[in-house]
């Protein structure tokens, strides 16, 4: 069953914390929702870390929701948000309900994030009416920065402070069913949180917000060296990687990939074309599966394989490769990047 902004709801009252991260791509987002991340947010921060923009302004809805759709194919139990760009619902009511729709309808986001207050508070509510979720971000509101004169803490006056957790009231009253609360200081934080209703979702925000964010790239360690302070690095990612590459390059650069376990030989069981197409990336299998053993059929054989994709299927079937069970995948592949489907009702119910 999916996560629901019902369910975030139950959370904040359950006192229960969790977690959203951001993903961008159909890969990531697989990966994140195979992890137990509860919400994914495809946050316009793509303008930075996808399309390498100084700033979250110029990114579009057009490019928002090209990378909507691939998050949407990779995502199947998180709740999925879409971030509503800088001046796509600035304009007009009309623009901002037009443009939250079309992230619900062509890209399948299950709401969408707006930032700010004012104006904001009332296209919140008839987003709200029309059925259109709307997650609330305030604070250090990357959209504001050149009216903030950069990416400035927010909210460390008593007025400031006043006017967020005052801003908070109204985005709520409107309808949001959750607050981002990006870089004010923790105590902020802990008070606007205890005076909602709603979940709190922190990113610079202290550890008294209901739940916390941060971007993908920045918590796996693969943006540049300066990151902001609230940003802790799970993983050096950047640092694997260029490992990784280092290793590629010289390995064919002295010959040592690709070895014959990598290549085909004539009697090889290796598929033909269009399997192997099917197999690059390998990213959409569902769940971790055993597979102990797998034989030579004949290509009539049926295998049992309900929960696999058509093109895997494909793949398992091709080259009249029959799974028993186990834990070793055809020989024309590597192992570390292929996860089997678990074998269980008729392969030909296909997604
Ligand atoms: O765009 C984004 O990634 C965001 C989060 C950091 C909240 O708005």
């Amino acid at each position: 069953m999916s996560v629901t902004v019902k369910d975030l709801q139950q959370y904040k009252r359950e006192g229960r914390r969790f977690a959203m991260l951001t993903a961008y791509d159909f890969t990531t987002a697989r990966i994140l929702d195979e992890a137990g991340v509860p919400v994914i947010l495809v946050g316009d921060s793509l303008a930075n870390t996808m399309l390498g923009y100084p700033t979250t302004l110029p990114v579009t809805v057009d490019e928002m929701l090209h990378h909507t759709r691939a998050v949407r194919r990779g995502v199947e139990n998180a709740l999925l948000v879409g971030d509503m760009p800088f001046m796509s619902y600035h304009a007009s009511v009309e623009d901002a309900i037009a443009n939250a729709g079309r992230f619900i309808k062509e890209g399948g986001a299950n709401a969408v994030k707006l930032e700010g207050a004012g104006r904001v508070v009332e296209m919140t509510r008839r987003l709200t009416d029309m059925g259109i979720p709307v997650m609330a971000h305030l604070g250090l509101t990357p959209q504001f920065v050149n009216q903030f004169g950069g990416f400035k803490v927010q909210g460390k006056t008593d007025e400031a402070a006043e006017r967020i957790e005052r801003d908070a009231l109204a985005l709520q009253e409107a309808g949001a069913f959750s607050l981002v609360l990006e870089g004010i200081p923790a105590d902020l934080g802990t008070r606007v949180t205890s005076v909602l209703q709603i979940p709190t979702i922190g990113i610079g925000a202290g550890v008294g917000c209901d739940a916390q964010v941060l971007v993908i790239q920045d918590m796996l360690g693969l943006s540049g060296e300066k990151v902001p302070k609230f940003v802790k690095r799970y993983a050096d990612l950047r640092g694997e990687i260029t490992r990784a590459v280092g290793e590629f390059i010289d390995e064919v650069e002295s010959g040592a990939f690709p070895t014959p376990e990598y290549s085909y030989g004539a009697g090889a069981a290796a598929p033909d074309g269009q399997a192997e197409k099917a197999i690059y990336g390998a990213s959409r299998t569902p769940k971790a599966i055993k597979v102990e053993k797998v034989v030579r059929a004949p290509a009539s054989s049926s295998i049992r394989c309900s929960s696999a994709p058509a093109r895997i299927w494909r793949a398992i079937r091709a080259p009249s490769t029959k799974i028993v069970a186990g834990s070793r995948p055809p020989p024309w592949t590597s192992s570390s990047t292929l996860r089997w489907p678990r074998c269980t009702r008729s392969a030909r119910t296909q997604r």
